[in-house]
């Protein structure tokens, strides 16, 4: 009787003990996103008016439990932002920027000088002409002073240039570029300075594995600091490949951005498993392809193994970012659920992607929950 009393007691306890391991172990599973990687560096995902004006409350929830950092999709860019000479819209910009105060996120601002999505009217004059250097000079000083002034102190970080470098390192042919040759991303810089001189300042574009992406973006790092002109950060848009880029390139260009005297940032990311119609494409957003159904090949669910092998490349790329938490300061996906994702239009449109951390029923894929793990052993 006694010895089966101790045995039950013993079998009690081992029972007792493995439960607070067990429930120790699920608490930490339990972690948010935000929560695993304290300390480590920011969390961030790309937000837009449905979600800033709470019309999607489970984004919100979504938002507010897994996140601490917010980018503007699409709402700061020139056209949007500044659709004519004299008028500026800052309707959805100043919800944006108030949701993420309201919730505690870091806000960053996305972005001052881009090709695309450009105001039609930015770079011309009435005829459709070139305005000369002068005039854009004007044009862009009184852009950024405007919306970097408006948003001082409440924005951490501005995406000041954005996509300014080609594959081959050549500076790609905007017509900022073909206006006022490469001092147009020096002047950008200053400009946005001198408009909020505690803003921290960022150069960001895809591809950069790419080496010749690389040696630019680091010689253009390089440059500005020799000149004493601000930067902060690299962003890394990870607009990434079931088969591109490759991890140790995409490695070798973080470490050679923070050799050059930068934080990195991984910004956009967001990870296909849909064909590629050119797989030079790269996150060019002016590429588009007709939509064709055997490019669109699971509308309606992903596979088991193809689900299984889009978790272990989003991992490989986590377990990295993890192993460089050093120079790493955010890492922000491109959206909060796949059905938010441009990837479902982007490059081909009308197709069904998978490409973010949340189901299309706001559910954490089991890569989130490897994460947290990932984060815990580092
Ligand atoms: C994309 C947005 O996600 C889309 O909604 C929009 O139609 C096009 O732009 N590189 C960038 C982002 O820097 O601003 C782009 O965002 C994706 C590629």
């Amino acid at each position: 009787m006694k010895i089966a009393t101790k045995t039950t007691l013993t079998t009690l306890l081992a029972a007792m003990t493995l439960m607070t391991g067990a429930s120790a172990a699920f608490a930490q599973e339990k972690k948010t996103l935000k929560e695993a990687l304290n300390g480590k560096f920011l969390i961030g995902t790309a937000v837009y008016g449905r979600q800033t004006s709470g019309k999607d409350k489970a984004a919100v929830r979504l938002l507010r439990e897994q996140f601490n950092a917010i980018v503007a999709e699409n709402c700061m860019k020139s056209q949007v932002i500044h659709p004519e000479e004299n008028r500026y819209d800052f309707t959805e910009a100043d919800e944006f920027v108030e949701f993420g105060e309201k919730n505690n996120m870091t806000v960053t601002g996305h972005t001052l000088i881009w090709h695309s999505q450009l105001s039609p009217w930015f770079c011309v004059d009435d005829e459709g002409k070139n305005v000369s250097p002068e005039v854009l000079k004007k044009r862009m000083k009184d852009h950024i002073t405007t919306v970097v002034k408006r948003y001082k102190g409440r924005i951490k970080g501005w995406d000041v240039v954005n996509e300014a470098i080609e594959d081959n390192g050549d500076y790609r042919k905007s017509k900022f570029y073909e206006i006022l040759g490469e001092e147009y991303i020096p002047l950008a810089f200053q400009y946005a300075h001198e408009a909020d001189p505690d803003a921290e300042l960022y150069y960001n574009d895809y591809s950069m594995a790419n080496p010749g992406r690389r040696a630019a973006v680091v010689k253009l790092v390089k440059d500005l600091k020799k000149r004493g002109i601000r930067i902060d950060a690299v962003g890394m848009q990870g607009h990434i490949g079931m088969d591109y880029p490759r991890v140790s390139e995409f490695e070798k260009s973080m470490l050679a951005f923070a050799q050059a005297g930068v934080k990195v940032m991984i910004t956009e990311l967001d990870l296909t498993v849909l064909p590629s119609p050119n797989p030079h494409v790269g996150a060019e957003v002016s590429a588009s392809y007709e939509y064709k159904k055997e490019m669109n090949p699971y509308p309606d669910g992903l596979p088991e193994e193809v689900s299984k092998a889009w978790t272990k490349r989003m991992n490989d790329f986590f377990r990295l970012f993890l192993k460089h938490q050093d120079i790493i300061a955010r890492v922000t996906l491109w959206g909060v659920t796949d059905s938010d994702s441009w990837r479902n239009n982007w490059p081909m449109p009308g197709r069904t992607d998978y490409p973010l951390l949340f189901d299309r029923n706001y559910q954490p894929k089991p890569i989130v929950d490897l994460i947290v793990k990932e984060a815990g052993k580092k």
